[in-house]
């Protein structure tokens, strides 16, 4: 068994103030406190961190960019909104070890020089928000907010439940949920850290990103790069389920093979995999030993996304999977803009023809072009990605990798 680092505490969960510091807790946002904003930002950004919530932009960088803007008005959001389909490590995240993401908050909002930060976590996580909640009250009732802010102003933290949509989780349409708007993402540039919440400067970060702030600035930089490979440091929270015996949230040091990780989870004599969530690239048995880094994934192809597997077996019919996340896509589409509400339904519609085995023959030559289409005019990340799998699917048929 591989040490654990972010789910250390999963077995025997820290959920008081007290349990938590006991256990470690709260030494990186001491040290936070002493070395000040700057270096909190620098180690940051030496660690290599990545966001984890699908993109892997330095964390560092985008800190830094917040903390060196001009305007005195800045915000921290906590991305919970997880709901892509197979995904689910945030919510364990979040249950199993709340007070170390809130640490990570608390240093991420101290380093960027935020008054105000929300919280925004997937409405259907009413346990994890309750106890993010009470946590939240625990530290501020003990003091830990208190000098935070700008200049040793006060931090004020809010919770606020998402809307119930797929594209809230989409980082513009996160603040237009929050500012009370519809959920609609908004182009690009202006980027969050410019303009973000509000139009102010906004640093925005993923649980899982968050969860392994308090250790990197406890014990420095070079402890993130002790894990994983010198592209891609760390380790990473994967969200396991479809044809398994063991499905659940696992962690590996990147750079370990998809093997261990599927053999972990119990998923053996499979056809195929989904990695990387609804937008993610199927692979077959003979890329199972892919490392599991962005590089790695680069390499053949694929993306980790935000750390989704979806396993299928041998009598998976993978144009009806392929329906399924069409219809998903179209069903979450905002429908702001044209490449993305026509194509999804469309996309849609023939891949359920070519689930049902009723194609007209020129499917696939269509489907890659809209792909094409929708991944070019599209605003927003959604659009861009939601034929990413389909794509897949097609080399891999034309590969002859399909069973049956
Ligand atoms: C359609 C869509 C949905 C997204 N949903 C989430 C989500 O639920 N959680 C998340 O952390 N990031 C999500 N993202 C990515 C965010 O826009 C953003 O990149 C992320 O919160 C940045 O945090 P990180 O740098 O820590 O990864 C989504 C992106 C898109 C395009
Ligand atoms: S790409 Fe899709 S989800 Fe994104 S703004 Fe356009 S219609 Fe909305």
């Amino acid at each position: 068994m591989r040490e654990q680092v972010l789910l250390r505490r999963a077995q025997a969960p820290a959920l008081d103030l007290a349990a938590y510091a006991a256990s470690g807790g709260l030494a990186g946002l001491a040290r936070a406190r002493a070395i000040g904003r700057e270096e909190v930002c620098r180690i940051v950004g030496e660690s290599g961190l990545l966001g984890r919530g699908g993109a892997g932009f330095p964390t560092g960088r985008k800190w830094e960019s917040v903390r060196g803007a001009a305007e005195r008005e800045r915000y921290f959001v906590l991305n919970a909104d997880e709901s892509e389909p197979g995904t689910f490590k945030d919510r364990v995240m979040l249950e199993t070890d709340p007070f170390m993401v809130l640490e990570g908050l608390l240093i991420g909002c101290y380093a960027v020089g935020a008054g105000r930060a929300y919280v925004y976590v997937r409405g259907e996580y009413r346990a994890a928000a309750e106890l993010l909640g009470r946590c939240l009250g625990e530290l501020e009732a003990a003091g830990h907010l208190a000098g935070l802010g700008p200049e040793g102003g006060p931090l004020e933290v809010e919770l606020r439940l998402g809307g119930g949509a797929y594209i809230c989780g989409e980082e513009t349409a996160l603040f237009r949920s929050i500012e009370g708007y519809r959920g609609e993402p908004m182009s690009k540039p202006p980027f969050p850290t410019v303009a973000g919440l509000f139009r102010r400067p906004t640093a925005i970060d993923n649980v899982e990103t968050v969860a392994n702030v308090p250790d990197i600035v406890r014990h420095g930089p070079q402890w993130l790069r002790g894990y994983g490979t010198e592209r891609s440091p760390g380790v990473k929270l994967y969200s396991v389920s479809g044809h398994t015996s063991r499905p659940g949230v696992y962690e590996l040091p990147f750079g370990a093979p998809l093997a261990e990780l599927l053999a972990l989870a119990g998923a053996e004599d499979l056809q195929a995999v989904l990695l990387g969530g609804a937008a993610g690239t199927f692979l077959f048995p003979q890329d199972f030993d892919m490392p599991l880094s962005y590089e790695g994934a680069q390499e053949r192809g694929a993306t980790l996304g935000s750390g989704a597997l979806i396993a299928f077996d041998r009598d998976a019919n993978l144009w009806r999977v392929a329906e399924r996340l069409g219809r998903f896509f179209a069903h979450e589409s905002c429908g702001q803009c044209v490449p993305c509400r026509v194509g999804t339904r469309r996309q849609h519609e023939m891949l359920e023809a070519l689930a049902e085995g009723r194609g007209l023959g020129d499917e696939r030559e269509l489907l890659l072009e809209l792909a094409e289409v929708m991944t070019d005019a599209s605003i927003c990340g959604l659009g861009h990605t939601a034929a990413v799998a389909v794509r897949s699917l097609i080399e891999a048929e034309g590969r002859g990798l399909l069973a049956g």
